[in-house]
């Protein structure tokens, strides 16, 4: 026998034999498209950090989710920016808010498109916090009544999964509880359970207006250093009902995203955050990268530690090439 016996090289000699034994594929059905909507009529503005990314009022919105569902994407998920923020983010839950409006106007357009909802109070906040404030701290119980009433108005208008992103203690199971005493016992919950205090997020802040105006997130949101902690707030969210696990951001992140798919058997989701987004957008614009190859072989990654679906500004890019268009 010649050294090397064993050799890794034959299977990796042509693309058909490679791709016989690739064991992680990305495809279609595991993108989430994030949307930004804001008032007005057509209205589409670039967000300047997020190139391809724009803030769209509902008319725009609806021919977004068309072409969304055209390239065969599953699912979208939505952001509001409001027309008035104030101390309580009161348009969050109103009937005539943005989102509220997009859901209807998208599930009329194109009802097999699933509709998923960011909630939080970040974005209709003055202050910019995930939160009510009692002097400069958010307050978690009170906040748990409003996000309630937040996620029941989105799933009156027809939304078909809601995703908490505040980071409150006890919300997925209080959203739960209003969800089906208000007669949603159908409407899913996707639980950011694992979202730390990341710095990923400076772009989406510029996209959703809503950098906090004093302080940061880090009382709410994850420590970065923490990794058994993902799993505490994993199982409590398993607990009071989370349909959908999620890890944010992603790609700083995949050890997270294997522990939570070894320790749960819950689908997971992940989310390649805004930075996560600009900064690929950013190098590759310099030509230091190949934005479509660095692109995939980061989906693949979030793919290959464990999420079945990915929330990702990339989601029509994506689908395009694996369409081969
Ligand atoms: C709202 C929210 C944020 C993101 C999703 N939902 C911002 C934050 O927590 O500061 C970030 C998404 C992204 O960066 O793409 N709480």
């Amino acid at each position: 026998m010649i050294f090397p016996e064993y050799r890794p090289r034959r299977l990796r000699r042509t693309e058909t034999l490679r791709s016989m034994v690739r064991e992680t594929d990305l495809s279609i059905r595991n993108l989430i498209y994030p949307l930004f909507i804001c008032p007005g009529k057509k209205v589409r503005n670039p967000v300047s950090s997020m190139p391809g990314v724009f803030q769209l009022s509902v008319d725009e919105a609806v021919k977004e989710a068309e072409e969304v569902a055209g390239l065969g994407i599953p699912a979208i998920i939505l952001f509001g920016l409001p027309e008035k923020k104030d101390k309580t983010g009161s348009e969050a839950w109103s009937k005539k808010g943005v989102v509220q409006k997009a859901i209807a106007a998208i599930k009329k357009a194109v009802p097999e498109l699933v509709i998923i909802t960011d909630v939080c109070l970040c974005e209709y906040t003055s202050h910019g916090h995930c939160g009510l404030l009692k002097g400069e701290a958010v307050d978690n119980d009170s906040t748990l009544e409003v996000l309630a009433r937040v996620a029941v108005s989105h799933a009156q208008a027809g939304a078909d999964i809601v995703a908490p992103s505040d980071m409150m203690d006890g919300r997925v199971g209080r959203i739960r509880e209003a969800l089906d005493e208000a007669g949603f016992s159908m409407v899913s919950i996707m639980s950011y359970a694992v979202k730390y205090a990341s710095s990923f997020y400076g772009p989406f802040r510029e996209a959703a207006e809503c950098a906090p105006q004093f302080g940061d997130r880090k009382s709410y949101q994850m420590d970065p250093g923490n990794s058994n902690e993902a799993i505490r707030e994993a199982a409590l969210d398993v607990e009071e009902g989370a349909d959908i696990l999620m890890v944010k951001p992603a790609l700083p992140y995949l050890d997270i995203i294997r522990r939570l798919r070894e320790e749960f058997t819950h689908p997971l989701a992940a989310y390649q955050v805004s930075g996560e987004y600009a900064m690929i957008k950013a190098a590759a614009e310099r030509g230091w990268l190949s934005e479509e190859a660095v692109m995939m072989e980061s989906l693949v990654s979030i793919r290959r530690a464990g999420a079945v679906l990915i929330l990702t500004y990339f989601a029509k890019q994506a689908a395009r090439l694996l369409r081969g268009e």
